[in-house]
């Protein structure tokens, strides 16, 4: 059965061809851009190749209770979403998506919104949102044929890809930057069996390395230019709009480093409305990093038009990115929808951080910029209470343990970076105790803390 309804697009002159036609690079032969996934078909106001919503909605719902392993991907219960495959026999999931949306009654109280939720993409099976575009993109290159995949990483990627490519019986090849990815993150491409090489150099220094690689070599690029992986990433989008009834919420907060999320997330919601799933797109707003913000100045100094690459620097080594992919992507989802892009200091991502763990709840740093970068907003009365937000946490908390042990212990941040907010860090602080091993020593403790 061939389920294929697909082309490529650029995203920059618009030129199409078919997927099998893509360069190594996925790189545009004409512009230099990057492709996107178009779905000819949907255009049409009638005929046999446009989804028809209401029948979809009935579907998705019904798959919810299938014992069909494909139904039990929050990928791939979408799949007519994602026609990319010839064959949606050729998936390789490990029961992605689905992840929890959570209300955060805690943060809702102090910034006064009644309506605020994280949708934890950390609660994927190797602890990030990255699982959900590796089951698509990873499954085209089973597909295709291809033996060997690569990325090049800040961790997630790389953790995702391996686990995946083990999954199909691939080889993996991870480039990451010595001694810039948290060590969960290394101990799962090496877990998962990848031949992970550590380069002296940069994100950024990585990926032009692959890139050299991959037109020389038969190995499928599985980063975010990669198209595929992007539809993948879209689908939490259609998981939010199914909670709220296919009603959006108002405001959707991104983390912001290679900027493919984001691009993902507001092309999910764009399709929804084109095909008329849904009756309107939230806002979609990216932050960065105060020491890794490209598109904030991109956006700000040169309205989206150039983006000047920085050398970036942040304790969110996920987000620890200068010159992002896919900037134009995101630039655009950020205009279309009427968001913000804005960047958040060290102390600002490292509280929001442990404010998100005192509700139970953990993520990484790079997933916590969301939730401070919601404080910043809404001091500028740029969110209204009224409003329905929605943070996407990213990663899993017990992806980079050492910061989290580091901020209780209070030597995460430098006393000139806590400035103006030491009170608060020291009433967050949880370090741990170290007491002789008696009930006495323990409840007296438990006393002195209550
Ligand atoms: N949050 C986490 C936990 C990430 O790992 C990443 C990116 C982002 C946010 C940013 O998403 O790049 O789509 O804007 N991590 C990549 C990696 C780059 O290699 O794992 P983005």
């Amino acid at each position: 059965m061939n389920d294929n309804l697909h082309q490529l697009r650029c995203f920059g002159c618009g030129v199409r061809i078919s997927g099998t036609e893509a360069q190594p690079d996925f790189r545009c032969a004409e512009c230099g851009d990057l492709f996107e996934v178009d779905y000819p078909g949907w255009g049409q106001k009638k005929g046999h190749d446009r989804p028809n919503p209401g029948a979809l909605k009935w579907l998705w719902r019904e798959r919810k209770c299938s014992s069909e392993a494909l139904d039990h991907s929050g990928v791939w219960r979408f799949r007519e979403l994602l026609p990319i495959l010839d064959s949606f026999g050729d998936a390789v999931t490990l029961r992605e998506g689905n992840t929890p949306l959570y209300s955060l009654p805690r943060a809702s109280k102090a910034l006064g919104i009644d309506q605020l939720f994280a949708k934890h993409q950390g609660m994927n099976p190797t602890g990030s949102f990255k699982d959900t575009g590796m089951t698509a993109a990873l499954s085209v290159a089973r597909e295709r044929g291809f033996k060997w995949v690569a990325c090049a990483s800040t961790g997630n990627t790389s953790a995702a890809m391996a686990a995946y490519a083990a999954r199909a019986g691939l080889r993996s090849l991870v480039l990451i930057p010595e001694g810039k990815i948290a060590w969960g993150k290394l101990s799962q491409a090496m877990d998962y069996g990848a031949v992970t090489c550590q380069l002296k150099t940069d994100f950024d220094g990585c990926v032009r390395v692959l890139t050299q690689i991959v037109r020389e070599a038969p190995i499928y690029l599985l980063n975010s230019v990669n198209p595929y992986r992007l539809e993948g990433q879209k689908t939490p989008a259609f998981e939010i709009a199914e909670f709220f009834d296919w009603t959006v919420p108002d405001h959707l907060i991104v983390p912001g480093g290679n900027l493919a999320n984001s691009s993902a997330l507001g092309k999910g919601f764009r399709e929804l409305k084109e095909l008329g799933l849904v009756a309107r797109v939230p806002r979609i707003s990216v932050i960065q990093a105060e020491g890794a913000n490209p598109l904030v100045r991109s956006l700000g100094l040169k309205h989206g038009a150039s983006l000047e690459p920085v050398e970036a620097h942040t304790r969110a080594t996920a987000i620890r990115i200068g010159n992002p992919a896919s900037w134009r992507k995101a630039a655009r989802v950020v205009q279309d929808t009427g968001g913000w892009c804005i960047d958040v200091s060290e102390a600002e991502i490292a509280i929001a951080k442990a404010e998100l763990g005192a509700e139970g709840l953990g993520c990484e740093p790079a997933s916590a910029v969301t939730l401070a970068g919601l404080k910043k907003l809404r001091a500028k009365s740029l969110v209204s209470s009224g409003e329905t937000v929605v943070l996407v946490l990213t990663g899993h908390t017990l992806k980079d343990a050492d910061y989290t042990i580091d901020f209780h212990r209070g030597t995460l941040l430098r006393d000139e970076e806590k400035t103006g907010n030491e009170a608060l860090i020291e009433s967050l602080c949880r370090n741990a105790i170290s007491l002789e091993g008696t009930p006495e020593a323990v409840l007296a403790t438990v006393k002195g803390v209550a």
